[in-house]
């Protein structure tokens, strides 16, 4: 985990966020699930390039009080999906409980972050800009400050949206007894 505070690192990260996500946005606002690995895009490269960036959100962001970048050591991390004909997603599953734990840690000292992933689209950048070595893969940035209002309830799907007993297929599980 690095722990960035430079006001040059911070300004060096903006354009690193901007191309993902404008491709985020174009894809979104096409009705699109952004970055998914199953549908084509059916957005152009020219819709991409026409979709404008939204710099104060990526800023907020970026120029938090402190940003946390959080990496995972692909020579040690067992990658069990390394094989399918797929994104992979077991390695990261070494790496998001210690990033949520964060999170928690932090809220339970009055702090709040959040996480988010968008600079993982220019990796080998961010590896440069930070010194990081490329055998260790990007898993998380995570502006980090106090809050100006601690959020208490959230919205979240009912568990019976999505839980089913058995199989995928099976019967909904009922959470109200
Ligand atoms: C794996 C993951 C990656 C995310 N990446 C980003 C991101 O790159 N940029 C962003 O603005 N939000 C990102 N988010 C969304 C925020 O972390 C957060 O979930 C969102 O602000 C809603 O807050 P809530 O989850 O507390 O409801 C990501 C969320 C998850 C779970």
């Amino acid at each position: 985990m690095i722990v960035v505070r430079d006001p040059k690192t911070r300004d060096a990260l903006v354009p690193l966020i901007e191309p993902t996500l404008k491709r985020y946005i174009a894809q979104a606002r096409a009705g699109e699930s952004p970055w998914n690995t199953v549908h084509e895009t059916r957005v152009s490269e020219a819709d991409i390039a026409a979709t404008p960036t939204p710099l104060p959100m990526i800023r907020a962001l970026t120029h938090a009080p402190v940003v946390l970048f959080v990496f995972v050591d692909l020579s040690v991390v067992a990658s069990f999906d390394r094989h399918l004909d797929r994104v992979g997603v077991i390695s990261g599953a070494s790496v998001y409980p210690f990033v949520w734990n964060i999170l928690l840690a932090a809220r339970a000292e009055g702090y709040g972050g959040t996480l988010t992933t968008f600079v993982g689209g220019s990796e080998a950048e961010l590896q440069a800009l930070l010194g990081v070595p490329s055998h260790m893969a990007f898993a998380a940035m995570i502006p980090m400050g106090r809050p100006v209002k601690q959020l208490t309830k959230l919205r979240r799907k009912a568990v019976d949206e999505f839980a089913t007993l058995e199989r995928f297929d099976g019967t909904t599980l009922r959470t109200d007894g």
